[in-house]
């Protein structure tokens, strides 16, 4: 190449060459390694090729760009900006050809390896390189004369137009491939599945011509509650729908060790299990993609990640080794498949399906999707990920190393299991705040921003009533009791006399607290009762006595920060999660949420092969702590049954809330004297 030819810039990578005067700026990208999109292979179909050009002085870049620098706007691209409208000062890469030295901006949309930015604060973006791509070859025609086979042919094709390697290609790829391939006049689109560092393609689906429905993905965390799943554009990574539903094995058992105990009473208690999960997946699919207005069949990979007994309950492996020690996995590696090979159906048929790996026994691929979405081995301070669900999964590390376990806390935080407890839904108490003084709770529901001491109230929930108290609703409730003394250390619910307000009002031999009362209209008497308060101990004592428990392996008795991952974990107020002790005391603004970050995970997963082995090397070396065989969790968990802790000093909370220093007998008198006389002092 000579220097006289004129230079080609790209920005925003700054690499640089010349070319012969009618190089294609596609053509230029390609041979420079700069990250331009392409799909049709530079037909003028596909457009994700388009750059902006740049004209005038770069004394950075030491060049001058003339007018004429590219040739002029040919008919391609006037055809498709008439149809589709191309954005001011774009070109197409493929039909812009180089004139004269010229700088040549990508914009992110067309990179290839573009990033996706996540939604929760600290998330890194996700770099786009799916297994998954779409591209567009012509193919040679059949001659007599040196017979091949149609898929042979498309085989050259990938690797002449595309250098893709050997491809493969199931049948029901085979079934459509000569129509596609007559129909298209011998250009067809191409769905081609290439696993990280494997040198075999798969052909997943081929379209006749150019392929404009694009193909996508299903992100899915399979929870022991709910099942959550995001639709991802595979191609640039977008999240078009998000949807969940209930877990239907939930009639089989609440939580995991009773459905591992279903199938130990039930023979064939598994395959009930297995089948209805896979029906719920379908089912998911089949609305996630109604939702989005894409055709299901259109859905080409799925990536699943889930607690260990969900995981056998999904690929029908019988889960009885994991309820007992030494908990057993029959694999804990990742699994790729063919989707189908789990009964999901309603998906493309060759669609193919990645489990991330799992942990250890009770630490699944839903905490190596946190792992992968948090990355605390690569966190430069302490940090403490807890993933609160029907069973919390926890990791405790940073670039020195990464401990995990889980911890059964049940579903209270979930609001299952409390006397007024719903999911959250419109209608359900999220935040609450009682009055320490007039002992008066104030709140807020789900799908109104109004309090319910503002005037405007009744009009707000006229239409979602007031029906429950949703997870993150109980914890507020009941470290509010604890500030306004209505509930002791120990959760002991004081009676009306011991705390001054009606509210205590007696319930067989303990005591509730009334928020609200709706019977006048036909509604709720909302409640949190001696039993809600003793449901949440438990789940907040596992919680914290498995942080604990990763907190002595590592020989800490403090942690840098919190990170609060799930669904649910988004919603906790982190004030009122210490109050209870769920969390180690550390400064509020030291913890933060994570939203799902086990549903990034396998977002992260589904559009980066890269991160699969990642993750897959990540997992292998975190160190597995298994809290059912330490002798030290039950102690842990009951000193964390107090409220905050029996023993643990919580100097952090203490400086910003003050606890009263409240006792009350089993009757929910004071004990010393019943006349409710309070001792008021900083804890901690
Ligand atoms: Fe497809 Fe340019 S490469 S339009």
């Amino acid at each position: 190449m000579s220097d006289q030819n004129p230079l080609v810039i790209f920005t925003p990578s700054g690499k640089r060459g010349h070319f012969p005067v009618g190089t294609p700026i596609l053509t230029a990208a390609r041979q420079l390694g700069v990250d331009l999109d392409s799909v049709c292979g530079g037909r003028g179909i596909c457009s994700k090729c388009q750059i902006a050009p740049s004209y005038g002085d770069f004394p950075k870049h030491g060049v001058t760009v003339r007018e004429g620098a590219l040739s002029p706007w040919n008919e391609v691209e006037a055809r498709y900006d008439r149809v589709r409208g191309l954005k001011e000062g774009r070109r197409l890469g493929c039909q812009a050809k180089v004139e004269g030295d010229i700088v040549v901006d990508v914009p992110p949309e067309s990179q290839v390896h573009r990033q996706v930015i996540r939604k929760a604060a600290s998330a890194k973006p996700i770099v786009m390189d799916p297994a998954t791509r779409l591209v567009m070859i012509d193919v040679v025609e059949p001659d007599m004369h040196s017979p091949s086979g149609d898929l042979e042919r498309v085989a050259d094709a990938l690797q002449a137009q595309w250098d893709i390697g050997p491809v493969t290609a199931r049948l029901p790829v085979l079934k459509t491939l000569q129509p596609a391939l007559r129909k298209g006049n011998w250009q067809i689109s191409v769905a081609v599945h290439t696993p990280a560092g494997e040198d075999v393609s798969q052909i997943l689906g081929v379209w006749p011509g150019f392929h404009e429905a694009g193909l996508y993905g299903l992100a899915i965390d399979l929870g022991s509650t709910t099942i959550a799943a995001h639709l991802c554009d595979l191609s640039d990574g977008r999240v078009l729908a998000s949807s969940g539903l209930m877990n239907p094995q939930i009639r089989f058992g609440e939580d995991l060790m009773s459905r591992v105990s279903y199938v130990m009473m039930n023979p064939g208690g598994d395959a009930e299990m297995t089948a209805v999960v896979q029906h719920a997946l379908n089912d998911l699919a089949s609305e996630i993609a109604d939702e989005a207005g894409i055709d299901p069949a259109l859905i080409f990979e799925a990536v699943i990640v889930c607690n260990p007994v969900m995981h056998h309950l999904l690929l029908g492996i019988d889960p009885v080794e994991l309820g007992q020690a030494p908990f057993a996995l029959a694999t804990s590696r990742s699994l790729t498949m063919d989707a189908v090979e789990i009964g999901l159906t309603g998906i493309a048929p060759t669609a193919q399906l990645y489990i991330l790996p799992c942990i250890a026994g009770h630490v699944g691929a839903d905490a190596a999707a946190v792992a992968l979405a948090e990355e605390p081995n690569n966190s430069q301070d302490l940090a403490l990920i807890v993933d609160v669900g029907t069973n919390a999964e926890i990791l405790l590390g940073d670039t020195n190393g990464v401990l995990a376990c889980s911890s059964p806390t049940g579903p209270a935080f979930e609001g299952a299991q409390i006397s007024s407890g719903q999911r959250a839904a419109p209608g359900a108490i999220e935040r609450i705040e009682i009055d320490p003084v007039t002992k008066e709770p104030r709140f807020r529901v789900i799908g109104s921003d109004v309090w319910s001491d503002d005037p405007g109230f009744a009009e707000a929930t006229k239409d979602s009533g007031v029906t429950g108290i949703c997870g993150s609703g109980i914890i507020e409730a009941v470290a509010e009791m604890r500030m306004a003394g209505l509930v002791d250390a120990s959760g002991l619910v004081g009676s009306a006399e011991a705390t001054g307000t009606a509210r205590n009002e007696p319930t067989g031999r303990v005591h509730a607290y009334l928020i609200h009362d709706a019977t006048d209209t036909g509604g709720p008497r909302i409640t949190v009762t001696q039993g809600d308060i003793r449901a949440i101990q438990l789940a907040k004592s596992a919680l914290y006595a498995g942080a604990r428990l990763l907190m002595d392996k590592r020989g800490v008795d403090t942690v840098d920060r919190v990170v609060l991952a799930g669904a649910f974990g988004a919603h906790i107020s982190p004030k009122h999660a210490m109050v209870l002790g769920m969390i180690p005391d550390v400064p509020l603004d030291k913890v933060t949420s994570a939203g799902n970050a086990a549903g990034h995970g396998a977002r992260i997963a589904l559009c980066n092969r890269a991160a699969r082995t990642q993750i897959e090397e990540v997992v292998g070396q975190i160190h597995k702590v298994e809290t059912a065989v330490e002798p030290r969790f039950q102690e842990h968990f009951i000193n964390a049954s107090a409220i905050p802790h029996a023993t643990d000093p919580f100097p952090e909370l203490a400086k910003i809330v003050t606890l009263p220093d409240v006792a009350f007998g089993a009757s929910g008198a004071a004990p010393d004297d019943g006349s409710g006389r309070r001792r008021r002092r900083r804890r901690g």
